[in-house]
C-alpha cells in the first residue's frame, strides 16, 4: 500500500524509533528492498533523487514501477514513495504528478527566506493532494548525484521558523552528517537535535546515514531521529558482490550479474531495519 510519510513517521516518533529511506537505483533496488522489508513486516520509505528517475526514464517510470512491484509481489506493508532532494518546484510537481506520495524540496543551499518561500509553495501544491513534503535547514554537504558540497550547520531559531511559516510534515536538520563516506568520525550535534526534537512536533531527518557508527545511530534515534536515509551503503554492498561474481563467473546474462548482488542488498537492509525500528 503507498502511503505519504506522516501515516509512518508520526507512529515512529510517538514510539521512539526511525523508519529506514532506502534510495532505489532501479528495478532490482525496489525489488530487493520491498521483498526484504515484506518478510519483516515494517514500513519502508523508498527515496529516489533527479539523479537515480533520470537513470530510470522519469517519475512516472518510477511511480508505475514501485506500483507494479506492490502489486504483483503481493506488498502489504505501508511504503512511501518519496522524492529526494527535490532541487525544485516544478520537480516536485511532476513527481506527485505522477504519484509520488511524499517529497522534500531541497533549498537549502538558498537564503532561509528563499528556502522558506519555495518550501512554501512545493506545500501549497502537496498538501491538498494528501503529499508530505520535507524540508532542510542548514546543509547536508558531502557527495550525492556525483555532486559534491560543503556542510552548514543548521541553527534552531532557523528551523522552528521554517516549520512555522511553512507547514511541512518532517524536517532535515543538518548537523554533522554528511553524504556518501565520511572522512574520519561523523561529528554529529546530538544537543541540537534532541532540542529541536523536543522544541517541534514534526519528525527529524537525519541525512548520511551511510558510514555512521552503530553507537551514534543509536544515540540519534534516542535523540529523536525518526527517519535516516541509507543509499551508498546499499550501493557498497551490491558492487561487493557484484565485483567478486564477476571476478568468479563467465555470465553475461544481466539479470545474473545484477541479480549477484541480491542477497548483499537484502542483508543490509535487514541490519539497518533491524537496528532503526527494534525497540
Ligand atoms: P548516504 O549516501 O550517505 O547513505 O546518504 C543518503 C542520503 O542521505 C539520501 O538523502
Amino acid at each position: 500500500m503507498l502511503v505519504n510519510s506522516k501515516e509512518i513517521l508520526f507512529d515512529a516518533k510517538k514510539n521512539h524509533y526511525a523508519v529506514p529511506h532506502f534510495n532505489i537505483n532501479n528495478l532490482e533496488w525496489a525489488k530487493y528492498i520491498l521483498e526484504e522489508m515484506e518478510v519483516l513486516k515494517k514500513p519502508v520509505i523508498l527515496g529516489v533523487s533527479e539523479g537515480a528517475s533520470n537513470y530510470m526514464g522519469g517519475w512516472n517510470v518510477v511511480s508505475n514501477l514501485v506500483k507494479g512491484l506492490i502489486k504483483d509481489l503481493n506488498i502489504t506493508i505501508p511504503v512511501c514513495l518519496h522524492v529526494d532532494h527535490g532541487t525544485s518546484l516544478e520537480t516536485c510537481r511532476k513527481a506527485i504528478d505522477a504519484g509520488f506520495t511524499s517529497v522534500m524540496i531541497d533549498a537549502s543551499k538558498k537564503p532561509l527566506e528563499e528556502n522558506i518561500e519555495i518550501t512554501k509553495q512545493v506545500v501549497e501544491y502537496a498538501k491538498p493532494k494528501g503529499v508530505t513534503v520535507e524540508a532542510e535547514v542548514g546543509h547536508i554537504g558531502g557527495s550525492e548525484d556525483q555532486i559534491s558540497s560543503s556542510s552548514k550547520n543548521a541553527r534552531i531559531e532557523d528551523c522552528i521558523q521554517l516549520v512555522e511559516e511553512t507547514g511541512i510534515d518532517s524536517l532535515a536538520p543538518a548537523l554533522g552528517s554528511v553524504h556518501g563516506l565520511y572522512h574520519g568520525e561523523p561529528n554529529l550535534d546530538f544537543k541540537t537535535m534532541k532540542e529541536l526534537s523536543e522544541t517541534l512536533e514534526i519528525p527529524l531527518v537525519l541525512h548520511g546515514g551511510t558510514g555512521i557508527p552503530d553507537e551514534q545511530i543509536k544515540e540519534a534515534i534516542h535523540c529523536g531521529i525518526n527517519k535516516i536515509n541509507i543509499n551508498t551503503e546499499l550501493q557498497i554492498a551490491w558492487h561487493e558482490a557484484v565485483k567478486d561474481f564477476i571476478k568468479n563467473n563467465d555470465s553475461y546474462d544481466p539479470r545474473k550479474v545484477i541479480g549477484s548482488g541480491e542477497v548483499a542488498i537484502k542483508e543490509k537492509v535487514r541490519e539497518k531495519a533491524e537496528m532503526f525500528m527494534n525497540r
